[in-house]
């Protein structure tokens, strides 16, 4: 299952720095997106107010048509409760560039936490599941070993079951290679690109990696100063972008390499 994504002049503010600048956007079920741009451009932002890790200031977020932030009542609407939110939010996963594990957990025990605490799984089910997908992840034989006893690569293997495990409709991915040693990059990319062929979710990608962008994905959106400066299929951006802005931005990245 994959839900669609739609912001409407989506504004974001942290003191008197406008990080997001009034952004439209929509994303149809099942593609795959990637985000490319410089750093402070707000991309980051944009993926924690999806995951509801964050609010709007101003503008609306849907969710296959719904809206997280509000929730019908009386005659239009009104501000959703917070088990609108938990439901909504329960459709979206996200995998952080950190991993953001938890140190005092086995691997086993990192994919099973929500499934059975947030979703309430029973104990032999969240195992299960847990099995599966970091089994799906290559990581069958590393079940009872802690964070501290993982490569960077094989943390962000867990990371990613972690969120699969929730089965979530949407899946945004923030840096995911970012922090790791380069020659762990490939195999991350691989799964995500393997996730991105299967089409079972909508899958938001945050990357450096412009030739992964190019062919995991089917659109890539170059944000700049909080907004969409070019949003196009992946191979026409990346080979004959638009905007003077992204033809810099790629030209950069291309001298950095
Ligand atoms: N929680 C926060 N509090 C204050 N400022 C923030 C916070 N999160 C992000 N920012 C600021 O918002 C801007 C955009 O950040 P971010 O979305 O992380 O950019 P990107 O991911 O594109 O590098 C930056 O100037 C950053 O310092
Ligand atoms: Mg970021």
């Amino acid at each position: 299952m994959s839900a669609s994504i739609t912001l409407k002049n989506v504004h974001k503010r942290y003191g008197s720095n406008h990080v997001l600048r009034g952004i439209d956007l929509h994303i149809d079920a099942g593609q795959t997106v990637s985000v490319i741009g410089p750093s402070g451009s707000g991309k980051s932002t944009l993926l924690r107010l999806l995951m509801t890790l964050d609010k709007p200031d101003e503008g609306r977020i849907e969710i296959d048509g719904e809206s997280i932030w509000t929730m019908p009542g009386g005659s239009g609407e009104r501000p959703a409760d917070s088990a609108h939110v938990r439901r909504v939010r329960g459709k979206i996963g996200m995998v952080f560039q950190h991993f953001n594990l938890f140190p005092h957990m086995t691997a086993m025990a990192n994919v099973m936490e929500a499934p059975r605490h947030v979703l309430g799984l029973p104990k032999d089910e969240a195992a299960q599941r847990a099995r599966e997908y970091l089994g799906m992840v290559g990581l069958a034989d590393k079940l009872d070993a802690y964070p501290g006893n993982l490569s960077g690569g094989q943390k962000q293997r867990v990371g990613i079951a972690r969120a699969l495990a929730m089965r979530p409709e949407i899946m945004l991915f923030d840096e995911v290679t970012s922090a790791l040693d380069p020659e762990l990059v490939g195999g991350i990319l691989q799964i995500m690109k393997d996730l991105a062929d299967r089409g079972e979710m909508t899958m938001i990608i945050v990357t450096h990696q412009m030739s992964f962008a190019e062919k995991s994905s089917d659109r890539t959106l170059f944000f700049a100063d909080g907004n969409i400066v070019e949003d196009g299929p992946s191979e026409q951006l990346f080979r004959s972008p638009t905007q003077e802005r992204t033809q810099q931005f790629l030209q950069a990245v291309i001298e950095g390499t």
